[in-house]
């Protein structure tokens, strides 16, 4: 059984043992593009080791004007080289708050590497990095979660034995940086708010279900609702609607566009699907081969001429 390196999360955990063993849970990077393998691997972890740290973070809050007015995310001139692969080559771009910006690209453009990037899972060779007005360089996932940056694809750990309910508690839970061993019921915590929430992804109805039991779409909006238990200011949404159908991803899509809207926050996130690509964003940058070839509106992408040339017969 593999497991990828860790996403912001465990590093909030204090025990080396039991970090391992949550490192685990929330580390389903690698697992993302296999969703029925997912819950059978988590099933076979240990859950009455695992124990949420009482270690609190504060998320900082924009202070000055400079701040408030700057763009969720800006990314200027970004380098990174894996030996001699240029991953990610000179790469410019913003988000601003209230927009949905798609990454497309053909494998091997620097998406993901993009991601891990702005997350502060790699450290960029060149350029920079600016999250609402602050340069997070060399910051670490933890530091990047604590400005409000969330990830929708790490929290898969919805634990399938434990209800959807249940679920979204553990993450408030984790939010407010309280302890709590997993073993015990998460009894009255957060019920009120972990029950909203999932009514603002629509499956309210599921709340008392085992997570085991859900179908994929269901789970990918448990994922959701997980993610928003963080509050995040930027979510990075790496391939969220893969595994789903054509039906199930345009519901997903339209759900996070409403989300993204209500609660004014910025959304990037990398979709193979063109048709949810052109349907949702609200921009769309092109990479190929690190490089950024094309940006603006779905309608300036779809007619640009370069990016016809790097989808000629790599449709995915
Ligand atoms: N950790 C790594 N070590 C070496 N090469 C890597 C690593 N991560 C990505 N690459 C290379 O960087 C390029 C961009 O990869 P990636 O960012 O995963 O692209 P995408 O997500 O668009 O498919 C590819 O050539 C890939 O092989
Ligand atoms: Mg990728």
């Amino acid at each position: 059984m593999e497991y990828v390196n860790l996403p912001q999360r465990s590093q909030r955990l204090n025990s080396e043992s039991k970090k391992t063993k949550i490192h685990k849970i929330f580390s389903v990077d690698s697992l993302r593009s296999e969703p029925f393998g997912r819950e059978l691997r988590v099933e076979r972890l240990r859950v009455e080791d695992c124990e949420l740290s009482g270690e609190i973070f504060e998320r900082k809050s924009p202070q000055g004007r400079d701040e408030l007015m700057a763009p969720i995310l800006a990314v200027q001139k970004l380098y990174k080289s894996f030996g001699g692969v240029e991953a990610v080559k000179n790469v410019s771009f913003e988000l601003e708050k209230g927009q949905l910006l798609a990454m497309i690209g053909p494998n091997g453009a620097g998406k993901s590497t993009c991601f891990n990037l702005i997350n502060g899972q790699l450290r960029p060779d060149h350029g920079r990095i600016i999250i609402m007005g602050a340069e997070i360089n060399g910051s670490k996932p933890r530091d990047v979660w604590k400005l409000g940056v969330g990830r929708t694809f790490q929290i898969t750990a919805t634990l399938p034995s434990m209800t959807v309910l249940e679920n979204v508690q553990m993450a408030l839970l984790s939010y407010h940086g309280r302890t709590h061993s997993l073993l015990r019921k998460v009894g009255q915590l957060y019920v009120d708010e972990s029950r909203e929430l999932l009514e603002q992804v629509g499956i309210g109805d599921q709340a008392d279900r085992a997570c085991g039991v859900l179908a994929y779409g269901d789970l990918k909006r448990v994922e959701l609702a997980v993610a928003l238990a963080n509050k995040p200011r930027l979510l990075l949404m790496d391939e969220p609607t893969a595994g789903m159908g054509p039906a199930e991803r345009q519901t997903l899509m339209e759900l996070t566009r409403h989300i993204v809207r209500t609660r004014d926050i910025g959304v990037l996130f990398t979709e193979h699907d063109m048709d949810v690509v052109f349907n949702h964003a609200d921009r769309i940058i092109v990479l190929s081969r690190g490089e950024l070839m094309a940006e603006g509106t779905p309608a300036d992408v779809q007619t640009n001429a370069k990016v016809k040339e790097i989808y000629l017969g790599n449709e995915e």
